[in-house]
């Protein structure tokens, strides 16, 4: 299987998750991202189910409703019962790394109100160590060189994203070079810094389960209790 080829059947292995353990008339978060896109595709065939999404994104909402989805506000919305999104590295506890894509903060909310986080990537996302993949750091634009200096003394190479404005208004540091060997300290010690608005580490809120494409098949695999 291509890479293009594992990302549709991980969102055709969420599609029947979340139809299997999803109750009828429920809330499903829906996260961003290429493999998200193809989970939204998927989904439109389980309109029916569905009592309402709540997107992680702007460019997430506009896909949803293209298929007619109804997409919720999120302060409408007292319970979600599942959460599927991609990840740019996970690791074996479940910790990731997200906001690839630039939606970490709306990702990180959905993912704070969901009972379920369910993580739909393929083999190359899978790591030992998270960082390889630049960190990414939602920041107030105010804050930014201090932000940038503050990151520089946690051992990281800050770099900004350029010509990109996050749906909240906010610029992203990418941090090259950390070796996360504690990501629960460190997204505590990052999201500790004035002007941060939100870090990349998922691992306070890591995934419960992880649908994981490889050239053969989808593997399930779960958070370790
Ligand atoms: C967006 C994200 C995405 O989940 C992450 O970037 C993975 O994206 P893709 O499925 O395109 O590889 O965190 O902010």
């Amino acid at each position: 299987m291509t890479q293009d080829e594992m990302k549709r059947a991980v969102a055709q292995a969420a599609r029947d998750y979340v139809a299997t353990h999803l109750p009828t008339g429920a809330i499903l978060g829906v996260g961003t991202g290429s493999t998200a896109n193809c989970f939204i595709d998927e989904i439109a065939a389980l309109k029916s189910h569905l009592g309402g999404t709540v997107a992680s994104s702007e460019a997430t909402r506009q896909r949803l409703e293209g298929h007619g989805i109804r997409v919720l506000d999120l302060n409408d919305v007292e319970h979600i019962g599942i959460y599927v999104d991609g990840a740019d590295e996970i690791d074996a506890s479940l910790s990731m790394i997200k906001g690839g894509g630039g939606a970490l903060t709306r990702e990180k909310i959905v993912a704070a109100v969901a009972d379920t986080f369910v993580c739909i990537c393929d083999t190359s996302k899978r790591v030992a160590t998270l960082g390889r993949f630049p960190l990414p750091v939602e920041v107030i634009p105010m804050a930014r060189a201090h932000v940038a200096r503050q990151l520089s003394q946690l051992g990281g190479t800050p770099k900004l994203r350029e010509g990109y404005i996050t749906d909240n208004g906010n610029l992203i540091l990418d941090v090259h070079g950390l070796h996360i060997n504690q990501p629960t300290a460190l997204e505590s010690r990052i999201d500790g810094i004035a002007g941060v608005v939100c870090n990349g580490l998922f691992a306070q809120r890591g995934a419960d389960v992880l649908l994981l494409a490889t050239p053969s098949t989808v593997e399930v695999v779960k958070r370790k209790k």
